[in-house]
């Protein structure tokens, strides 16, 4: 009996602390809500369906806390149960994040996407941008949206999941163009403080202000904008290829 009670504080402690360790990390759940559309038939026998996008979701998660926003405890971290993503039929997106914690991908997106890479790859590139906006902060709805989408694009970008047409640096009039602009600029912010969109992510738990660059870099947005833009003066219509 003593040594069956033992076995059991242990098992129940162990699981306890399995919980604790497992706790932040969330469930992934995904529908396909258009089995017999032409998009969601690609998502089952192309892209490999519901098993392939939790795995990749796991693994963008993971990519995002510790590689982009550099936050390696659930205290960093934005908390979580659940994300969902639905195969849906609908227009005018390739995918919309909404909501909390949930994602909508477009079929007819998945069923007309003509390449030139491969959908699963395509698609892959989308996850990213997607679960950055699930899992990024936005100053409680103050960052401006041009910026929460190139954060999202740089995630792309540091995960080389770029595809061919994402701009190249020094491309754009100003820094807050959105998408691929606003990465590439992030992207040179990086090179000037190490981490500093991991930085700035962090500082945009409560509320957002421009005033962030400066704080982070010495030098406003604007004047951040006109060296970038200075460097790149000759080689953006170059072209770097990638
Ligand atoms: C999480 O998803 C499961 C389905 O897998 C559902 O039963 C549960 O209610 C969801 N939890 C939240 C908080 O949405
Ligand atoms: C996303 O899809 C869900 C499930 O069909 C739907 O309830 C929701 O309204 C959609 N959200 C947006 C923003 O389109
Ligand atoms: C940046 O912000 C922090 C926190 O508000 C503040 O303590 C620090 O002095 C600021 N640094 C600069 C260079 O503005
Ligand atoms: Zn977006």
């Amino acid at each position: 009996m003593a040594s069956h009670f033992f076995f059991l504080c242990t098992l129940l402690t162990f699981s306890l602390s399995f919980h604790v360790i497992l706790g932040a990390i969330p469930k992934y759940v995904v529908i396909n809500e258009a089995p017999t559309h032409g998009g969601g038939i690609k998502f089952v026998k192309v892209i490999g369906g519901i098993p392939y996008t939790q795995k990749i979701m796991r693994h963008i998660n993971k990519f995002i806390w510790y590689k982009v926003f550099k936050q390696n405890t659930p205290a960093d971290q934005k908390p979580l149960d659940n994300v969902t993503v639905f195969i849906k039929d609908f227009v005018g997106a390739e995918g919309i994040a909404w909501g909390n914690d949930k994602i909508n991908i477009s079929a007819v997106f998945l069923r007309d996407y003509p390449g030139p890479m491969d959908l699963k790859w395509i698609f892959t590139s989308l996850m990213h941008h997607e679960m950055t906006h699930v899992l990024q902060w936005n100053g409680e709805g103050k960052t401006p949206a041009p910026l929460v989408e190139g954060i999202a694009d740089y995630t792309v970008l540091k995960a080389n999941y770029n595809p061919p047409g994402f701009n190249k640096p020094g491309s754009g009039d100003k820094w807050d163009q959105g998408y691929d602009y606003t990465a590439r600029f992030l992207e040179y912010c990086d090179e000037l403080v190490p981490d500093f969109v991991a930085k700035l992510n962090n500082m945009m738990r409560k509320t957002y202000d421009v005033s962030f660059f400066q704080n982070l870099t010495g030098k406003p947005v604007e004047g951040l904008w006109k060296d970038y833009k200075a460097k790149y003066a000759n080689k953006a219509s170059e072209g770097i290829k990638s």
